[in-house]
């Protein structure tokens, strides 16, 4: 979509981060748009003609080569068009990316015997635009195993470490840096004003872009596309479904139906709320009770991708039967940036898992088209669009929930019993640590999962053989990494006690330690 200031009419400065398949790509996009400055990630080895064709929906003004796990001297590794550094565009290069271009220029990259990761301490030799405002000496956080060596006579070094003798280093006359260290992980405690410094000082760039102000031309878009058409949107009640019906229902009002699945696997009362809710915003929901339907779908069925996939075709078919019978010819989703990259969206990164609303969609989909107006944003932005549309705070700050619901909660076959099991479990859950509003606050996601493992506990007197609850508790700002939260050990005792109390067939309550990566937040 055209990136147009509404305010000044005028293409949004961008910064491209092109994507060597490194784990903080997203990061680093994310970190740009922090500073109002809009961001796209792209292909690694884009070509000049692609960025010419991209300036008419956004104005280049940086390139940052993201990270990657490859060695530059490994065959197959990414590397950029070659004329990518005679656009006269300022590129940044970060750990890969520092390294590519050092050997592009006729560098020499080695690999170093042991990897370094972790917090470093880097000197800083040359103050030039890119480290004004830093410390002579900077905490960094470095994920390496090769190291720059030498540099073409044309560069200069900019800071090393004591592993790193060039930790960063920038052209001679033209404005192309490289950047071991990580500056977009908060472990680099001035990363911010790195930066910062590169799309201020260096790419000039303008810091007026807000999710805010693509509302009208979200709006718009959806209008364009749809017509007089009919369309329908699957409504599951989490933010990003609740705010794509929202622009859809301002785009296109009565040809919208917004379809509410009632899988079954939707946590404790949140079908009456998501009814009750959408009705007093006058948008014309139809709610599906489809329970016994995906309940029979996912009979004998135990592994996750294929729960998965299972529910994402069976919530097609049901929208497909609903839109044949209303005419409806487009389907609106509310999938975001993350949930396409997740689901394997980008060059070469590995698919982690399929998101329901992404990749449960068969080939032969009948609609005439999908339209994601959400697609290149983060929950935050989302949060943010959501509020200008007017959706209650509730709603607004509810923790994401996944499709396919407590389905991919109860680990093993997802049956009636075992979901009502869960349902208890997680109200208390919910209940506990919504009691605490200071602690509830700084979270992103609070539930529980119904493992597959039994274990001896003691029920009044007598001996009982039952269900371990994981409690999953975690902090992150956009869920591609997390870390799993501190809650106060009475919180947690209080959630332990009511489940194993209020639950016959539960005999223990484990609390998940782990963060993301490795794990990831659901445990399917
Ligand atoms: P993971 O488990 O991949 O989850 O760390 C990242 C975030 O995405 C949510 N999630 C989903 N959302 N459909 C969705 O719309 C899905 O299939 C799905 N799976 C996970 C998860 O709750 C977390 O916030």
């Amino acid at each position: 979509m055209k990136q147009r200031s509404p305010e000044t009419d005028k293409l949004y400065d961008t910064i491209l981060v092109l994507d060597f398949g490194g784990q903080y790509c997203h990061l680093i996009a994310r970190r740009v748009r922090e500073h109002h400055v809009y961001s796209e990630i792209v292909s690694s080895n884009i070509s000049p003609t692609q960025i010419q064709t991209l300036q008419k929906q956004f104005t280049i003004k940086g390139i940052i080569f993201s990270g990657g796990p490859a060695s530059v001297y490994a065959e197959g590794a990414p590397t950029p068009h070659p004329e990518i550094f005679s656009l006269n565009i300022p590129i940044l290069g970060l750990c890969y990316g520092h390294q590519l271009i050092a050997k592009l220029f006729g560098g020499e990259v080695k690999q170093g015997k042991t990897r370094e990761y972790g917090v470093a301490q880097a000197s800083i030799e040359y103050f030039n635009d890119l480290f004004s405002g830093l410390d002579r000496e900077e905490k960094v956080w470095m994920s390496h195993y090769d190291t720059v060596i030498t540099l073409p006579p044309d560069f200069k070094v900019l800071a090393r470490t004591k592993n790193c003798p060039i930790a960063a280093f920038s052209h001679r006359s033209n404005p192309i840096y490289g950047v071991q260290w990580h500056p977009e992980v908060a472990h680099t405690p001035h990363g911010n004003q790195i930066l910062q410094n590169f799309l201020f000082k260096i790419c000039k760039c303008q810091a007026n872009w807000n999710p805010v102000s693509l509302l009208d031309s979200l709006v718009t878009e959806i209008k364009e596309i749809v017509a007089e058409k009919n369309a329908i949107i699957g409504l599951s009640g989490g933010v990003d479904s609740s705010t794509a019906t929202l622009l859809a229902s301002r785009a296109i009002g009565q040809n919208l139906t917004a379809i509410f699945v009632d899988h079954g696997f939707m946590r404790k009362d949140e079908p009456q709320f998501v009814e009750k809710t959408f009705k007093a915003l006058g948008v014309n929901l139809f709610t599906i009770h489809a329970q016994d339907r995906f309940f029979t779908a996912l009979q004998d069925v135990s592994d996750p991708e294929e729960k998965r996939i299972i529910i994402g075709t069976e919530f097609i078919k049901v929208f497909e039967e609903k839109a044949a019978e209303i005419g409806a010819e487009y389907l609106i989703q509310g999938t975001i940036y993350p949930d396409r990259i997740e689901s394997g969206f980008r060059d070469g990164s590995a698919k982690i898992k399929s998101h329901h609303n992404v990749s449960g969609i068969p080939p032969n989909i009948k609609f005439r088209a999908i339209v994601e107006p959400l697609r290149d944003l983060y929950k935050d932005e989302v949060r943010a669009l959501a509020t200008a549309l007017g959706l209650s705070n509730e709603l607004v700050c509810r923790q994401p929930f996944p499709g396919p619901g407590l389905a991919v909660r109860v680990i093993g076959e997802a049956t009636p019993d075992r979901i009502k099991m869960l349902q208890q479990a997680d109200e208390i859950v919910r209940e506990e640590i919504e009691r605490v509003p200071e602690i509830n606050r700084r979270l992103w996601q609070y539930f529980a999962i119904l493992t597959n493992t039994q274990s001896t506990g003691v029920k009044g007197d007598a001996r009982a053989y039952g269900w371990a609850i994981a409690v999953r508790i975690v902090e992150s700002r956009e869920a591609m990494t997390a870390n799993f939260a501190r809650i106060p050990y009475d919180v947690l005792e209080a959630i332990s006690t009511r489940i194993t109390n209020e639950i016959p067939q539960i005999t223990r309550v484990v609390y998940d330690i782990t963060n993301k990566p490795p794990a990831t937040i659901e445990w399917e």
